[in-house]
């Protein structure tokens, strides 16, 4: 079976050579753990060294941001292969001033919602992914498709669209903001064939470390141990705690 490595020193090892192809992922975690840079750090690598094209799709930051922070990074363009990032705040953006517009003109009708539908979404991914040829995707993240997104009922909604995620055949991960004791909202870790978790805690009263674990990988053999995640020259490693 086809795996994508996460790139990351000291943890493919335990991984069995990575994320199995088609699996849909979560990749959670507190805030500033490292999550839209690991999801990058996958994509990337992944495009380098295999020429895969992968898809960023950003709900939070908007690309320049986004690109500001990997270049401050250490990240370069992919020398084969793709990463396209697809800035939804941006088209979020437009469409609120679209509206704003048109309100102003008195013609905004009331059947134009102010939050795109999970239709359109579905229908920008897909027709991205056939027309770049993509293969692995990060969605970034789970809490802005819920406030950004017109749903009924979230729960049921991110259900059948991590359903939709699975019938897609590709590779997702989904970034999501770790909750206490759960590790996406909605008990959506329980569809995820992946969870990579990605934690911050004191050490003392002075300092902190980073800390990377995967807590489950379906169809994998691997570690479920914390990890000493960090980050140095553009590359991602993990190393035994020492205890
Ligand atoms: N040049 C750098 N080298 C190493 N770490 C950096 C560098 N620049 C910024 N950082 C760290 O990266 C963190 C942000 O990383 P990232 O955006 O991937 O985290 P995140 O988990 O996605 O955060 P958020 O919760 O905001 O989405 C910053 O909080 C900072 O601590
Ligand atoms: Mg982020």
């Amino acid at each position: 079976m086809k795996t994508y490595p996460l790139y990351v020193k000291g943890l493919d090892e335990h991984l069995s050579g990575g994320i199995p192809q088609h699996h849909t992922i979560i990749l959670s975690g507190t805030p500033g753990t490292y999550k839209s840079t690991l999801a990058y750090n996958i994509l990337l690598h992944n495009a380098n060294t295999l020429g895969i094209h992968g898809m960023y799709v950003s709900l939070e930051q908007s690309k320049e941001n986004l690109e500001y922070h990997l270049t401050n990074m250490g990240f370069k363009e992919p020398t084969q292969g793709g990463v396209d990032i697809m800035d939804m705040g941006k088209l979020r953006k437009l469409k609120g001033q679209f509206q704003e517009r048109k309100r102003e003109e008195g013609t905004l009708s009331e059947d134009i919602s102010l939050k795109y539908s999970l239709a359109n979404l579905k229908n920008m991914i897909s027709n991205r992914i056939e027309k770049n040829n993509i293969e692995l995707m990060a969605i970034d993240s789970l809490e802005l498709m819920e406030l950004a997104f017109k749903m009924n009922e979230p729960r049921e909604d991110l259900f059948y669209f991590f359903n939709w995620l699975k019938d897609l055949n590709i590779t997702t991960m989904i970034i999501a903001e770790a909750l206490k004791d759960t590790y996406a909202r909605h008990d959506l870790g329980f569809l995820a064939d992946g969870i990579i978790q990605l934690r911050m805690d004191r050490l003392d009263d002075m300092s902190t470390r980073r800390f990377i674990s995967v807590v489950k990988m379906r169809g994998v053999n691997h570690s479920t141990d914390y990890f000493v995640f960090s980050f140095k020259d553009g590359f991602f490693d993990a190393a035994r705690a020492i205890i």
